[in-house]
């Protein structure tokens, strides 16, 4: 019996002794990787992160960096700026640029060039170097990623010795939340940036305004958040004609839209907020029922679907209350990009309103044997946002409805109903942003087995049908036409999804799929070797608190 606890003993020591190993085998994939495994650097608690004390910007990084080492494995690392020694040190440049400006080769960066990074490490520790401040932070997300997730790690963390060169595949990686079937609170959409800024996102696109819910403040019309961001119920379930008889609510206020918008672009994710118009608007017209064709009255819509009710452009008072709304959007959100909506925007009341169809005769729209009439007045309703952003330097994005009355002329195409519209907007020279629902509407269920999966939208988007889209369309577009393909996006609508955990169960891991997607070159992917990298990510979603999916398919 001495004898065995002697054993078990010298068995629990040696396995205290041993140290835990990084694992660069992370999702998304880096471009190269060329590691030695025979030799590691052992990184232990109390020992150094290095960077410039006089670059704010850097030192935030590091303060990440320092904060998701202790988070994952325990280790405390000591703030030690300009110390050349340090077992981590952070630099700006990269070794291939002293050789380009030697070269005197001054040709701009392209936005994923400006992204690119290295992390070497050797006997004197780990070097993060980042083209930018942007490549440091995607640098240091990559280390984050290759640690092991332990309760403490006493022994230190084995680095095997490595050579890491990295640049994301695409310029536009997003990914989408609506926040206006549902509301979710600051604290889930920082949650969600979070998430994001760990798969390398950096576009996060905000739907702030539906049918069921108005969520963005303008100061100019006090009233138009307040009651239009309420609905008096909500429909059960899928349009059963049974409501709950709950009230439901929220809005962000310009102070709170301004505070995700920071703690974004300290992420290195641009928001790109969407006022989806002119139709899904029956938050707006419940307030100011003028501005649809009917006169109201409207309820918020209490239920899911499309409505008829949309903005009636031949009132002139609605491109006022446009170009009020879109103008205070303008101000508190940054993002060169603006989402105007555009999507199903029937046209029914339009057809049969004096005002539209006076507005149809007033601006010459004849019948061009392509586009009806009112299309063509949904294209002027487009053209007169287009102009009003460009006006303010801003590039206006639209769902690919607004191919269907002729596009704008620097309009960008969201591409969500395949990727039809993407193609004919590429071929036409405009630039567009792949979002289409068969491989990225993660409102789909993601498990054949629906009954064991919250009430969803319908449909089926698996794992692995997100992981092998392809957004360059190489069988249908010229090497030429591909460079119009800003990059691809995953949507999350909420008519079905309440809750964050929801939220997140319905994020991930489709996320790490289309990661994958946005990131690596396509000679790069590999299903079955991506399923290896995932259970560490779901470590890594369970020691930072958010909710998956565990079944793959
Ligand atoms: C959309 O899904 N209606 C853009
Ligand atoms: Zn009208």
């Amino acid at each position: 019996m001495k004898r065995i606890l002697v054993v078990l003993a010298a068995a629990c020591v040696s396995l205290g002794a041993w140290s835990q190993t990084a694992d660069y085998r992370i999702i998304p994939l880096p471009k190269s990787v060329a590691t030695d495994t025979t030799q590691v650097f052992n990184l232990k608690s109390g020992m150094g992160i290095a960077y410039d004390a006089s670059d704010p910007e850097m030192a935030r990084n590091a303060q990440f960096l320092r904060g998701w080492i202790e988070e994952l494995t325990g280790m405390q690392l000591q703030m030690t700026p300009d110390d050349k020694k340090a077992a981590i040190r952070l630099t700006l440049g990269l070794p291939t640029d002293k050789k380009a400006k030697k070269a005197k080769k001054n040709v701009p960066l392209t936005e994923q060039q400006q992204e690119a990074y290295a992390i070497t490490v050797d006997k004197n520790g780990i070097a993060l170097q980042g083209r930018k401040h942007v490549g440091l932070f995607r640098a240091a997300q990559t280390l984050r990623k290759t640690l092991p997730v332990v309760g403490t790690a006493a022994n230190g963390i084995d680095f095997p010795f490595t050579k890491i060169v990295d640049e994301p595949r695409f310029e536009y990686r997003g990914v989408m939340l609506d926040c206006a079937r549902h509301f979710f609170a600051v604290d889930v959409l920082k949650k969600y940036i979070d998430v994001a800024a760990l798969h390398g996102c950096n576009q996060l696109h905000w739907h702030l305004t539906e049918d069921q819910g108005w969520r963005f403040e303008v100061k100019a019309l006090p009233e138009l958040a307040k009651k239009g961001s309420v609905r008096e119920q909500t429909v059960v379930g899928h349009n059963t004609e049974v409501y709950d008889g709950q009230r439901y609510g929220g809005y962000y206020t310009q102070e709170q839209c301004r505070e995700i918008v920071n703690y974004a672009a300290e992420r290195y994710i641009n928001v790109i907020p969407e006022i989806d118009l002119p139709g899904h608007m029956m938050g707006a017209l419940h307030v100011f029922p003028n501005l649809g064709c009917t006169g109201g009255p409207y309820p918020v819509w209490p239920q899911w679907g499309i409505s008829r009710d949309v903005l009636c452009p031949g009132n002139p008072e609605t491109m006022t209350f446009l170009k009020t709304v879109v103008g205070e959007l303008c101000d508190v959100f940054p993002s060169k990009y603006i989402h105007i909506g555009g999507d199903e925007c029937p046209k029914d009341r339009w057809k049969t309103c004096a005002k539209c169809q006076a507005k149809i005769k007033e601006l010459g729209i004849k019948d061009d044997g392509k586009h009806s009439l009112e299309a063509q007045l949904q294209t002027w309703v487009n053209h007169e946002m287009e102009a009003f952003l460009r006006d303010r330097g801003r590039d206006m994005i639209g769902w690919d409805e607004v191919l269907e009355g002729g596009l704008t002329e620097h309009g960008i195409v969201m591409s969500w109903r395949g990727i039809n519209g993407g193609i004919e907007a590429a071929k036409q020279h405009h630039r567009v942003i792949m979002t289409p629902t068969d491989y990225c509407y993660i409102d789909y269920y993601q498990l054949k087995n629906q009954w064991g999966q919250p009430l969803g939208i319908g449909g089926y988007l698996p794992v692995s049908k997100v992981y092998s889209f392809e957004p360059l369309i190489p069988d249908q577009l010229t090497e030429e036409e591909q460079q119009y393909i800003l990059g691809p996006q995953v949507n999350l609508w909420t008519e079905y999804v309440a809750y964050p955990q929801h939220v997140f169960y319905m994020l991930l891991p489709r996320l790490d799929a289309i990661s994958e997607v946005q990131w690596c070159r396509s000679d790069q992917k590999d299903f079955e070797d991506f399923k290896t990298r995932l259970p560490h990510m779901k470590q890594i979603y369970n020691r930072i608190g958010v909710n998956y999916c565990s079944g793959v398919e």
